[in-house]
């Protein structure tokens, strides 16, 4: 199958404070732009494109009071990304969780002989880095 997901869109109530939070927080090149989005790149040829809630596609991402709808971002990093967004996340005292359901407050995980975290981006968003990817049957 030749198919490969090229970009997704982040919707964010602030576009720019939420870029900048994914930069820093994952430790991603500068954005670039295009047209109304702040574009991260990814090392998989996938981009990010985080786009203001006000210029929400067909008010896709957004409820219908306006908020941000949660969604979930899952980025594989290797134990050395890890360890430095490990770092960050206590470092900016974020909250973060082992798990996706924000059961266990505090921890990391150890799934698939890797380990994982969960925290929250400035708008709901349920990000996961993790350094083992999810085995399937
Ligand atoms: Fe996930």
């Amino acid at each position: 199958m030749a198919i490969r997901l090229n970009h997704t869109v982040l919707t964010a109530l602030d576009r720019d404070a939420t870029a900048e939070f994914l930069i820093d927080i994952l430790g991603l090149e500068p954005s670039r732009r295009y047209g109304p989005f702040r574009v991260l790149q990814l090392s998989n040829d996938i981009t990010l494109d985080v786009l203001g809630s006000e210029h929400a596609l067909n008010g896709a991402g957004l409820g219908a009071d306006g908020t941000v709808t949660p969604q979930h971002y899952a980025f594989l990093v290797d134990d050395h990304e890890f360890d430095e967004i490990f770092a960050r996340i206590q470092d900016r005292r974020l909250p973060y969780w082992g798990d996706p359901f924000h059961r266990h407050a505090g921890v990391t995980n150890t799934w698939y002989g890797g380990r994982g975290v969960y925290f929250d981006d400035p708008n709901g968003h349920s990000i996961e880095v993790m350094t083992a990817p999810y085995e399937m049957d």
